[in-house]
């Protein structure tokens, strides 16, 4: 029997859920390590020209392609594309909702147990060690991990309306309002001028470097939920009658501001306190303790505060990861929600495990970096930029001009030409050469 499929409560719900899909560790842990791995201000510029001429017509195109088709990542294609190659970006999809939540959950657990740090006294003294002996254990990051997995599988448990709507709409607001002022706190500290160089002024050397290119491109793919689906299968839950550009620029003008925002909050106090900024995934974990335990008394409670609201990030978007999976095997093995739930979430904690070990407590590497850093950098700046690649192709030259401007919602006017010149020049040409780059300068 079909069953009927669920839809979003409110137009503003499906924002929010989609905005929690962007905002997540990759604002805050991803950006800043890479931003710092990258060299700063080379990386954020082409990070945020990636955002600006790839991840707008990428995540205009995913909602076109949801939204049209009413279903899955997989049957999308199928529906719209009958018996053609291009459901390949589908499979793609599910495949790195499993890769990539496998090891978001072990992040997502590492968050949780800070937060948990906070409520029994805060981090003090060396905070690189205290990460470290955490990270390096076998069992206690294994089991914070199954936390966040659980919470993230009640989420999606009870549905699109009651579960993930509801649990979007009141945190963003809070994390951002949070964010902000421990930005303020943090350009006090002494790093300040250090921070702005680092982040602003243009070093022209660090564009000669391949790799800055990749890792930036890929970064805005994985901040902005693309390439795999995610924002198709919300925008799936929409209303066709819906809109969708400005529902598209709202996304992705608020999750850059809060990346933005987050590096001022990161790097100034890096550079007062006189760590690396090529720390690595570590970077937050390391470097905000420090904050939280120069602001004395009430530090405690602002590093619970910050915690606990990045580990809700990190769910906001963990639920949209699962949500790909959970939606194609809905469809394909018709079960129950529940059911489907339950078993694709645990199959994915058991995934993550090898992630969470690599960080110490086993040694398992690959390319010469931990298991956990090689699926972080192969999901996002591989997976997800290929996936992209090939919806732009699908929607920029296998459809029509006036299915393209339609299922885009943008009308006759002065956008709609730039719009197709993106989706069908722009945005894939540039994908291909930073690809390109990469892969020979692997
Ligand atoms: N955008 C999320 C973040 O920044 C991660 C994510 C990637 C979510 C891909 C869904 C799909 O944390």
């Amino acid at each position: 029997m079909e069953q009927k499929r669920e839809q979003w409560g409110s137009r503003w719900g499906f924002i929010l859920a989609a905005m929690g899909s962007a905002v997540g560790l990759g604002n805050i842990w991803r950006f800043s390590y890479a931003m710092g791995d990258g060299g700063g201000s080379a990386f954020l510029i082409i990070y945020l020209l990636s955002v600006l001429l790839i991840g707008f017509p990428v995540m205009l195109i995913e909602f076109s392609i949801g939204r049209r088709a009413q279903t899955d990542a997989v049957d999308a294609f199928k529906k719209i594309a009958p018996k053609t190659g291009w459901v390949v970006a589908g499979g793609m999809g599910v495949l790195a909702a499993f890769l990539i939540l496998s090891f978001y959950g072990v992040i997502g657990g590492w968050s949780l147990r800070y937060t948990m740090a906070y409520v029994t006294g805060g981090i003090t003294g060396d905070s690189s060690e205290f990460f470290g002996g955490f990270i390096s254990s076998a069992v206690s990051p294994v089991l914070w991990q199954f936390l966040f997995m659980a919470i993230t599988i009640a989420i999606v448990y009870l549905g699109v309306q009651k579960g993930i709507e509801l649990s979007s709409k009141w945190m963003m607001p809070i994390l951002s309002i949070l964010l902000v002022l421990l930005a303020v706190y943090s350009l006090t500290l002494g790093g300040a001028q250090e921070a702005f160089a680092f982040m602003f002024q243009p070093d022209w050397e660090a564009f000669t470097d391949p790799s800055v290119y990749i890792s930036a491109m890929g970064q805005a793919f994985f901040t902005l939920s693309l390439g795999m689906g995610a924002m198709l299968t919300y925008a799936s839950y929409l209303d066709p009658s819906e809109r969708l550009t400005s529902s598209a620029a709202i996304i992705i003008g608020l999750d850059t501001l809060f990346a933005l925002v987050a590096g001022l909050v990161i790097f100034p106090a890096l550079f007062a306190f006189g760590l690396d900024p090529a720390e690595g995934p570590g970077l937050v974990f390391v470097v905000l303790p420090n904050i939280f335990e120069a602001l004395g008394g009430v530090g405690a409670l602002v590093g619970f505060a910050f915690f606990l609201l990045l580990s809700m990030a990190a769910i906001s978007s963990a639920i949209s990861l699962l949500e790909v999976a959970v939606a194609y095997f809905i469809r394909k093995l018709n079960m129950s929600r529940k059911n489907v739930t339950l078993i694709v979430g645990l199959i994915i904690f058991l995934l993550g495990v090898p992630s969470s070990l690599s960080q110490g407590a086993v040694e398992i590497t690959i390319f010469g970096a931990s298991f956990l850093d090689f699926m972080d950098a192969f999901t996002g700046n591989l997976l997800l930029p290929l996936g992209g690649l090939i919806m732009v192709l699908f929607v920029g030259w296998t459809w029509t001009k006036k299915e393209i401007l339609h299922h885009g919602d943008i009308g006759d006017n002065a956008l709609g030409p730039a719009y197709l010149l993106t989706a069908k020049f722009v945005a894939p040409i540039a994908i291909l050469f930073v690809l390109i780059i990469g892969l020979i300068n692997w």
